[in-house]
């Protein structure tokens, strides 16, 4: 596995990969890799021949500089486990390879992001765009692979692709749990143990929520019952919980028929922000 530090070393490494006539297909994260992450590069390897896998905590998607700052961060592990995944190259720049200049460009997705994450983290979509659009400049990949875990996100970057007319096709792949159900996230290592502990309740109200939904309770009747199931354990706070159509994101008022569902939350524990979501129907 080649470590690529520079800009200008990752163009030249998928340059010549491209001319080479391999496809190439791209993994963006920022680290501290668990079990979803590594699905990203398996399923990529399976459908190219180069995978590119980055590293690197984007600063200008962080709206909360502690979040950023205890970002955890652990380059060995990572780079060990990425390999034997059938990584072919792994970027990882410095913030002054990716930002050269501060960035003024400022990109605004409309509904998509005055909802959920959007809503609550100003700024996070952004920076997210941003790092991402560079990403899919400097390595042209064929394809760009991400995880549903992050379902708001996903939808931002395809309406990115869409509207910037990049050339590649953005692969979604599911959202990879512990075995008591608990998403994997880099910030479950911040998790101390009675927050790891109550942690599993996320994923269990909202599979809760989503056989509510498969019932037809209405969807303010659902919210409502999970949020109360949360309050139940005070060490929980919740932040939102939406029930929302899985492509346009917005909440929904009553279910329209054959459209897909996301129920998604965020909530605080133990000083860590998690984030969820379950996908019914469509
Ligand atoms: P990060 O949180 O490191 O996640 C990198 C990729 O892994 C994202 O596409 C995310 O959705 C996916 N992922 C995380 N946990 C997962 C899980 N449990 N199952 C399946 N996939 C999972 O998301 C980011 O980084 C950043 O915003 C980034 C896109 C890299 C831009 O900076």
């Amino acid at each position: 596995m080649q470590i690529l530090t520079t800009a200008a070393g990752l163009q030249a490494y998928t340059e010549q990969a491209r001319q080479a006539g391999q496809r190439v297909g791209l993994v963006p994260t920022m680290g501290a890799l668990h079990a979803g992450h590594i699905q990203l590069v398996q399923v990529a390897r399976a459908e190219c021949n180069e995978v590119i896998a980055t590293i690197f905590v984007n600063p200008t998607q962080f709206n909360n500089a502690d979040d950023f700052r205890l970002y955890p961060r652990v380059p060995e592990a990572d780079a060990a486990l990425l390999a034997p995944a059938g990584c072919t190259a792994l970027f990882v720049p410095s913030v002054e390879e990716m930002y050269p200049r501060p960035t003024v460009l400022r990109f605004d997705f409309g509904a998509l992001e005055q909802v959920m994450e959007g809503a609550h983290r100003p700024g996070h979509f952004n920076g997210v765009a941003t790092v991402v659009s560079k990403l899919f400049h400097l390595a042209r990949p064929h394809r760009a692979y991400f995880g549903q875990k992050d379902w708001q996100q996903v939808a931002v970057v395809k309406q990115l692709v869409a509207d910037l007319s990049f050339d590649l096709e953005i692969v979604a792949c599911p959202t990879i749990r512990e075995a008591d159900g608990l998403a994997m996230s880099s910030r479950n290592r911040r998790l101390d143990a009675p927050a790891r502990a109550v942690a599993p309740l996320l994923y269990q109200v909202l599979s809760a929520a989503a056989a509510q939904v498969q019932q037809g309770v209405a969807p303010t009747q659902v919210q409502a019952d999970a949020l109360a199931a949360l309050a139940e354990e005070p060490s929980i706070t919740p932040e939102y919980v939406e029930i929302a159509d899985a492509q346009t994101l917005q909440p929904l008022a009553e279910y329209a028929p054959g459209r897909a569902v996301v129920l998604c939350l965020a909530a605080h524990l133990g000083g860590v922000r998690l984030i969820d979501n379950v996908v019914v129907g469509g």
